[in-house]
């Protein structure tokens, strides 16, 4: 018989990727106060976003999913949410206009603070201490002192996370998404961009037929859907003892749900089959992603989905592929196959982040935008050929005009990589590069569109 799951389980499990409290007495004190503090989102939330996920396993709707890489203390301001929260609409709306699907939209946000690392340890002109992991964990600055895990900061994430979600909610329905705002969604640095030209032209069509439905009586006080959206929030969730501290057993349904997030992810680098992570998050009932790199096999695949979704249910699983341009044929469709075989339900999502990661001549870590694009082409393509539907994308973005992707059709060049090269950790796309993937990907969604269309009359 199957072990009862309980959200402390995970601790008798091997596990990686965790920090080294020195004091742990310190760390049981502020899990007690997360374990007292109110939950961040509401289970029946949760459950919306897996309906509306569903609908994306059922190829008749698209995930958009992104933030920062890494959330931090110190770029914690209204206006950074406002911003970050604002390309995501424009790209949301970019996508629903060119694809004529809903689009569900996920936020890397609002609890986004502890990272992976490759190494334990990080060496700066020949001092070693250990790597910084997330605001959540320890500090960036190079020094002993700031690289001590630090529990506290537990609380300070906690607080962050709820005060971003409360703005986010606020946005989200408090009149800021409204359609008749579409022009306003506009950033006043990149309003000399093509992409902005290309936004105005779109957004042009979108007042008129607006316009036109307002004649016929229908706008935003008739039709709440056209004055609000929902939004959703996720993370990856690698701090277990943090998640474990927000898990609670939902009152209506008697099941347990991690109310930090919407949604949380297994990162590439914690989805061992009995290991911690992946223990965890099969016990709680939100909708879980899980990052697949070039060393995931088929059947160790399937293993874990079996694990995650015994129940294949749509929407509870969303596969995030991230291979790095060129290295999508060679991986996807394996992965595809075996899981079409099976007849497991998922959502495949694309993140082109992660693999395309790369040093410039200046030392900076940076991503170039064309490998970025040329992923989600190749990862479309795939799906196209394997008759699926490629569901969604997952990328690290930020509504500041930093300088941290090279290329775009508004070129940052290496050179300029360091006059705003802000980031925590990865490079992120900036505005105008976001809304650039955004209108590549609705003319492949188009596309698809099509040739699923065409095949309907073909069978007809
Ligand atoms: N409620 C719809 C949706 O969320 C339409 C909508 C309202 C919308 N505001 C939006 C779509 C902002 C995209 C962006 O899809
Ligand atoms: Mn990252």
């Amino acid at each position: 018989m199957a072990e009862k799951w309980t959200p402390e389980n995970w601790r008798s499990k091997p596990i990686v990727q965790v920090p080294t409290y020195p004091d742990l007495a310190k760390v049981e004190e502020v899990e007690e106060r997360l374990r007292n503090s109110p939950p961040l989102v509401f289970a029946g939330e949760a459950r919306n976003l897996k309906k509306e996920l569903a609908k994306v396993c059922e190829g008749e709707a698209f995930l958009l999913q992104g933030g920062d890489c890494a959330e931090s203390f110190a770029e914690f301001h209204p206006d950074a949410i406002r911003d970050t929260f604002r390309v995501l609409l424009q790209m949301a709306v970019v996508l629903t206009y060119g694809s004529s699907q809903p689009v569900v939209k996920v936020g890397r946000i609002a609890g986004q603070f502890a990272k992976p690392r490759s190494s334990d340890v990080e060496e700066i002109d020949g001092v070693t201490l250990p790597s910084y992991r997330g605001d959540i964990i320890n500090g960036i600055d190079f020094t002993e002192e700031a690289r001590i895990p630090n529990p506290e900061r537990q609380l300070q994430a906690y607080s962050q996370a709820a005060s971003t979600l409360n703005l986010i909610r606020a946005f989200a329905s408090g009149g800021y998404a409204d359609l008749d705002y579409v022009h306003k969604w506009t950033l006043g640095f990149v309003s000399d961009s093509p992409e902005t030209a290309r936004y105005e032209e779109m957004a042009n069509r979108i007042t008129e037929a607006m316009n036109f439905m307002k004649a016929c009586g229908v706008n935003s006080s008739t039709t709440p859907q056209l004055a609000a959206t929902s939004f959703y929030t996720s993370h990856e969730a690698l701090l277990l003892g943090y998640e474990q501290a927000l898990t609670r057993i939902d009152s209506t349904t008697g099941d347990w749900y991690d109310t930090s997030a919407h949604m949380l992810w297994i990162g590439d680098r914690t989805r061992q089959f009995d290991h911690a992570h992946i223990d965890f998050l099969s016990g709680v009932k939100n909708p879980i992603g899980m990052k697949c790199g070039p060393s995931m096999d088929p059947d160790d695949l399937l293993r874990i989905i079996d694990k995650l979704n015994p129940e294949n249910e749509a929407g509870r699983l969303t596969l995030i592929a991230r291979f790095g341009a060129g290295n999508v044929e060679k991986h996807l469709p394996k992965l595809i196959r075996a899981v079409e075989r099976e007849g497991h339900k998922v959502v495949w999502s694309c993140d082109p982040m992660h693999g395309n990661t790369i040093k410039a001549s200046t030392g900076y870590k940076t991503r170039p935008v064309d490998r970025v694009l040329a992923e989600v082409q190749e990862f479309m393509g795939v799906h196209s050929a394997e008759g699926t539907h490629a569901g969604g994308v997952h990328f690290e973005m930020t509504g500041k005009n930093v300088t941290e992707c090279i290329g775009g059709t508004h070129p940052v060049t290496e050179g300029d990589l360091s006059s705003r090269y802000h980031t925590h950790c990865d490079p992120r796309l900036n505005a105008n590069q976001a809304l650039d993937l955004a209108f590549l990907i609705s003319e492949g969604l188009k596309k698809e569109r099509d040739t699923s269309s065409d095949r309907m009359t073909a069978l007809a």
